[in-house]
């Protein structure tokens, strides 16, 4: 019986363009859904964007157009990047549009009748950035999340009873499959024990979202508008039949795959939300870690992403596909770099998979003339020839319930396993002089361990095929071909067997899929990359530059009328450098130590910075640095240099930063 399999991408923001960050969860769920597809699932995947609110409000206004215009824009370069990558969504919601708008409302009426909402005024902070309210936290404070400095809001909102629902979440998180991994479950639960207070559910002091049924002042909360677009999009709230009956098949999702710092958002208020609603629960939510590059989380904001379509531009989506589910182990931080992806593309690619597929097939189309010989010639075979078979059957259950776990970089190395097997068993049996005996004499008996060997070896190049076909749909679907199977996409994977592979079968024509990539590849996506940063700096959103006073530099001497000469000022070394580690120091509440790289050297610096930065979210900011002050000890800790701040009223400080990409060390005059 085919079962259902309904799966979602987070719905990406309009304020920034994709980069590789979102392709990595797109492409997971991209793979699953594949997966599912050829088990025999009725399988529906779903990606799309959230366009409204107030973050996607400002960014507009940044770039000078309405937020329907940019959102457009914006929403078409993640659908037109899904199309070119060959991601198999079946459906791409957009927050803008009238069927979830009027869907969202019929959400909110039914949370409402239900009693969960009430009206009241909400004044505290606000992080736009995250969307996020932010209970307990005082004007000036930096968001928990994402460091930013929270807005003050005022207002009068709609709350949702949150309050009412902590037991019932609880018990939802009793059962272990719903948060995975089990670090982010046990988060959720310290977070939901702690206590839940209401939530503020609408907006009244900006217009662009979607306006609360029957009190349009207000709009709906961005959060509860975009968390809806899960059962918007499948039908939920149309009172068409058809949408009706695809809601009833689809929901409840069997994964909603998101990044690790949106978890409370799905696990908490977005099971509220539906319990309130009356509606059943999506069986589990997994949540990935963050890609990095260079130490760092890959985001829009600290300007350091890595675009898509550089790597497809050079080596094409598969190797990308590849390189992040088997380099990154899912669940955790895994860094990106150039380096690692053409590495990996070449050991594992071009050495790997490819090489078995050409070396293999041409050799069959040598000695066999391009048809698959037979191998039952029982008295040819040897034990090595059943040590693969069963590796081969080993690999097929081992790979489905690693990745049915969600463990890739696992499925993936068992999968490469079976290839590395099979290299070993080809250079054992060197079906090469097999082959030059029987170009001297007709010889039978090699000629029948020759067939062995190279029905083996493709074989079970067929099932290391089958099995990375989720994951490298283009470059499988040709190997497939070559070996004259047809459409790999009608292969059905639950009935995967070692034996399958027909003698008499005849290959295609022959080509390498993966071609080598030489080191000037790793240079040209840097340079891409580079060219793109630059192009894109007016976009960055590193802190406007503020009038920078070093707060008690030594005063330089003066003249009578309070100026200096440019000589006085040349004395002040000012320099460009990146925070590379940063952290509390201990019983101190206003300092962090930091350590920062100024190019020809890392100063350990400590700053009275702590009560306006979150240290983490510090690292890998660039900041302007007086890099020749005399060393003084703070709380025991030598600090060397002092870092650059506006001081804005009560002596919160605001550190100096750039809008244009400039160079660690770069010395400012
Ligand atoms: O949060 N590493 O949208 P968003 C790994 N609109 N994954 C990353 C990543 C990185 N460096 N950067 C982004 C939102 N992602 C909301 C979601 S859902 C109802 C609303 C991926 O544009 C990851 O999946 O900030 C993350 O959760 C998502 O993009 C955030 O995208
Ligand atoms: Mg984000």
């Amino acid at each position: 019986m085919t079962q259902k399999f309904y799966i979602t991408t987070p719905i990406y923001y309009v304020n920034a363009r994709p980069h590789i960050g979102h392709a990595y969860t797109t492409i997971a769920c991209d793979t699953i859904a594949r997966r599912h597809r050829l088990l025999g699932d009725d399988t529906f995947f779903l990606t799309g964007t959230d366009e409204h609110g107030q973050k996607i409000e400002r960014a507009a206004q940044a770039a000078g157009k309405t937020p329907q215009q940019y959102a457009d824009e914006i929403s078409a370069e993640f659908r037109n990047l899904w199309k070119r990558m060959g991601i198999s969504n079946d459906d791409f919601i957009r927050t803008t549009e009238d069927r979830h708008k009027k869907r969202v409302q019929v959400l909110f009426r039914q949370i409402r009748d239900n009693g969960y909402i009430y009206k009241g005024t909400y004044t505290g902070q606000y992080c736009v950035s995250d969307e996020l309210y932010v209970d307990g936290a005082q004007p000036g404070d930096p968001c928990p999340t994402c460091g930013r400095v929270t807005e003050t809001v005022h207002e009068d909102n709609y709350f949702f009873r949150l309050s009412a629902f902590q037991d019932k979440l609880l018990g939802l998180y009793a059962n272990p499959d719903f948060i995975r991994p089990e670090t982010r479950r046990n988060e959720v639960i310290s977070f939901v024990r702690s206590g839940l207070r209401d939530l503020s559910i609408s907006r009244s002091t900006f217009s662009w979202g979607i306006p609360v049924p029957d009190d349009p002042k207000h709009v709906i909360y961005v959060w509860l508008d975009a968390l809806a677009n899960y059962i918007t999009a499948i039908g939920y709230g149309s009172s068409h039949a058809g949408a009706q009956e695809a809601f009833k098949k689809y929901w409840p999702a069997d994964v909603h795959m998101i990044g690790k710092e949106i978890v409370r958002f799905h696990c908490v208020y977005w099971p509220a939300f539906l319990m309130a609603a009356g509606l059943e629960l999506p069986k589990a939510i997994v949540a990935h870690g963050w890609l990095l590059f260079e130490e760092n989380k890959m985001s829009k904001s600290r300007g350091n992403i890595v675009r898509t379509e550089t790597i497809l531009d050079v080596l094409g989506a598969d190797a990308l596909r590849y390189f992040l589910l088997r380099e990154v182990v899912f669940g955790q931080d895994g860094s990106f770099s150039f380096d690692a992806l053409v590495q990996r593309y070449n050991s594992d690619l071009a050495n790997g998979l490819g090489n078995l597929a050409s070396r293999t097939l041409a050799m069959i189309n040598r000695y066999f003339k391009g048809e698959v010989p037979n191998p039952s010639h029982i008295k040819a075979k040897k034990p090595t020839d059943d040590a693969i078979a069963s590796a081969a059957r080993k690999t097929i259950q081992e790979f489905g319930d690693l990745f049915d776990q969600f463990q890739f970089s696992r499925a993936l190395e068992s999968a490469w396993g079976l290839v590395a097997a099979v290299d070993k068993y080809i250079v054992d049996n060197e079906p090469w002089a097999l082959g030059e005996k029987l170009g001297e004499s007709q010889d039978e008996e090699s000629r029948s361990r020759l067939a062995t060997v190279l029905y083996t070896s493709a074989e079970a190049l067929r099932i290391a095929t089958a099995l990375a076909h989720p994951v490298m749909p283009d470059a499988t679907a040709k190997i497939w071909v070559q070996m004259g199977l047809g459409d790999i996409r009608k292969v059905a994977l639950q009935d995967l067997a070692w034996g399958q592979l027909s003698a008499g079968t005849k290959l295609g024509d022959v080509s390498p899929v993966f071609p080598r990539a030489d080191k000037s590849a790793i240079e040209r996506m840097q340079q891409m990359e580079n060219q793109e940063r630059s192009a894109a700096v007016e976009e960055e959103k590193t802190p406007a530059v503020q009038p920078a006073t070093p707060a008690d530099a030594t005063p330089p001497a003066v003249t009578d009328d309070g100026k200096i000469s440019i000589d006085d000022f040349a004395k002040v070394e000012m320099r460009v450098g990146v925070i590379k580690v940063a952290e509390r120091v201990p019983k101190s509440d206003k300092l962090l130590r930091l350590e920062i790289d100024i190019g020809a050297e890392v100063r350990q610096v400590v700053a009275g910075i702590a009560e306006a930065y979150a240290p983490e979210p510090l690292i890998g900011r660039k900041v302007v640095i007086v890099a020749n002050l005399a060393p003084r000890k703070l709380r025991g800790l030598e600090s060397n240099g002092m870092i650059v701040a506006a001081s804005l009223e009560g002596g919160r400080p605001v550190l100096a930063g750039f809008l244009e990409d400039v160079p660690v060390g770069a010395r400012l005059k």
